[in-house]
């Protein structure tokens, strides 16, 4: 898959390792994030990135911040794109299998990398549920999304 990866400052260090994994398991890395621990605007990456995710360009998407939450608040406002910060495997996997998340976001600050790579390799491997009744939830949102 081509993954889209960005970050902050705060999520720079982490980002780096987990870009390894993700290259490693075989997907291409897509960066929209800065590459230095300048101070930087985290809605800043996650808006462009998120509409990428959005257009198709990417499959998915992974953002890094320093506690996951600015990241995951900015990427949902992106029409398309539904965030998650999961920074455990089930959350991960329920999250694309439930809730049909397309952006993972993850701390810098609040999660170790061996762990990271654990909760991203799982992400990446899970399909999102056909059950009917996540669907319907699901159309719930967008419907939200849409305005109505
Ligand atoms: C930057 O210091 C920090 O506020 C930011 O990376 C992020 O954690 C916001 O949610």
């Amino acid at each position: 898959m081509k993954i889209a990866m960005g970050n902050d400052h705060a999520g720079f260090p982490l980002r780096e390792v987990v870009r390894g994994a993700v290259e490693a398991l075989g997907h291409e890395v897509v960066d929209f994030g800065t590459t230095t621990q300048d101070s930087c605007d985290y809605p800043d990456v996650a808006v462009v990135l998120s509409r990428a995710v959005a257009a198709g360009e990417c499959d998915l998407g992974i953002l890094f911040c320093g506690t996951g939450i600015g990241m995951a608040i900015a990427a949902n406002k992106v029409e398309g794109v539904y965030a998650a910060r999961c920074e455990d495997c089930y959350a991960a996997r329920m999250a694309r299998t439930h809730n049909g998340a397309n952006v993972l976001t993850f701390g810098g600050r609040t999660i170790g990398p061996g762990l990271a790579e654990d909760v991203v390799t799982v992400f990446l491997a899970t399909e999102p549920s056909q059950d009917p009744r996540h669907l319907r939830r699901q159309v719930k949102v967008k419907q939200v999304e849409a305005g109505g």
